[in-house]
């Protein structure tokens, strides 16, 4: 028996940044991402013959085995753990994956790899019991494995309020996306203890109101069309959450003065053009870019630019 499944990772235009104590990832506020189908985690699970549930990395062409610290070996395989007792799977299994992008390139991969690890566990659970699981029930279980993984099951617009996501219809279905890898360095600090630390940040009160309200006007800028806007909303957000890192106590910081010199290119774009990407940062030091279709030209001049400097991972032209 060999079972295989694959998930996109996603990007957080308003993110998930806080979460409430005991509850198995409920976020502090609403959060809502792109889908990032280029971007994708494969997981294969087949019977273990050492008896106990293990993991190792999958060898398969065009995909990088990741090296998975002893903690995220075990936060992954609690994770399977739990989704076999929800779900009445039995016997021990030998979990491989991979990701289809350079798993060292400091891009966040656990939304990708926590949903493909519950959508082949779904699969698993209907090998052996019959039970279907329903999309909502991947993303409510997913969420307990990793939150951002629960919006990795829709796309391309995925709105995560408590339990679980849903698609969200905004336009824009065929962004083009860009990563400026500023670092491919391991975190010193976690997104899972960012979660924690945000909340000790004076800044901390009132972030569930102003992400509510900007998740509120982003979607009404996206729906109407509204470009310029919701670029400046999604910026105000990611500097908001950067500035809870850097406000903490003890306080960190994942921007670095290469993330603020790409940061401050593409304002300088946006203000001599009145155009330009939507600009994003994730709990990292590198730069997400989203280009409408009709912004090509401008987008294959953006990389150009930066890959003189950086790695770049695009949607439309892949590693540079
Ligand atoms: O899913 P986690 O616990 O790795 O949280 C990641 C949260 C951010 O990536 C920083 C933001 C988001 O909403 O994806």
């Amino acid at each position: 028996m060999l079972i295989k499944a694959q998930a996109p990772s996603n990007i957080a235009l308003i993110k998930y940044m806080g979460k409430i104590e005991g509850t198995g990832n409920r976020p502090t506020n609403t959060s809502i991402s792109y889908s990032l189908p280029h971007l994708v985690t494969e997981v294969c699970l087949s019977p273990s013959s050492s008896g106990v549930d293990e993991w190792a990395p999958l060898q398969n062409q065009g995909f990088v085995a990741p090296t998975l610290s002893e903690k995220g070996k075990s936060k992954f395989l609690n994770h399977f753990a739990r989704l076999k007792d929800q779900w009445g799977v039995v016997g021990a299994f030998r979990i491989e994956s991979a990701n289809n992008f350079p798993s060292d390139c400091g891009l966040a991969s656990s939304a990708s790899s926590f949903a493909a690890l519950t959508k082949a566990t779904a699969l698993l659970r209907y090998e052996m019991t019959g039970e279907e699981t329903s999309v909502h029930e991947l993303s409510m279980e997913s969420r307990k494995g990793s939150g951002s993984s629960c919006r990795s099951f829709f796309e391309p617009w995925s709105l995560w309020e408590n339990e679980g996501a849903e698609a969200v219809d905004l336009g824009y279905p065929n962004l083009l996306h860009a990563a400026v890898v500023i670092s491919a360095g391991v975190k010193e600090v976690s997104s899972s203890q960012a979660h924690v630390r945000v909340t000790s940040s004076p800044q901390f009160e009132g972030r569930t109101e102003r992400a509510h309200q900007r998740l509120r006007s982003l979607m009404g800028a996206l729906q109407e069309g509204d470009w310029r806007r919701s670029f400046e909303i999604c910026r105000d957000e990611f500097i908001d959450m950067h500035e809870l890192f850097e406000t903490s106590i003890p306080s960190f910081s994942y921007r670095t003065n290469e993330s603020k010199d790409v940061t401050d290119a593409c304002q300088h774009i946006w203000n001599f053009k009145g155009d330009g990407p939507i600009v994003t940062m994730d709990a990292g030091p590198n730069v997400h870019l989203l280009f409408r279709e009709n912004q090509r030209d401008l987008a294959d001049k953006m990389i150009d630019h930066f890959k003189k400097k950086h790695m770049v991972i695009s949607s439309w032209r892949g590693f540079r």
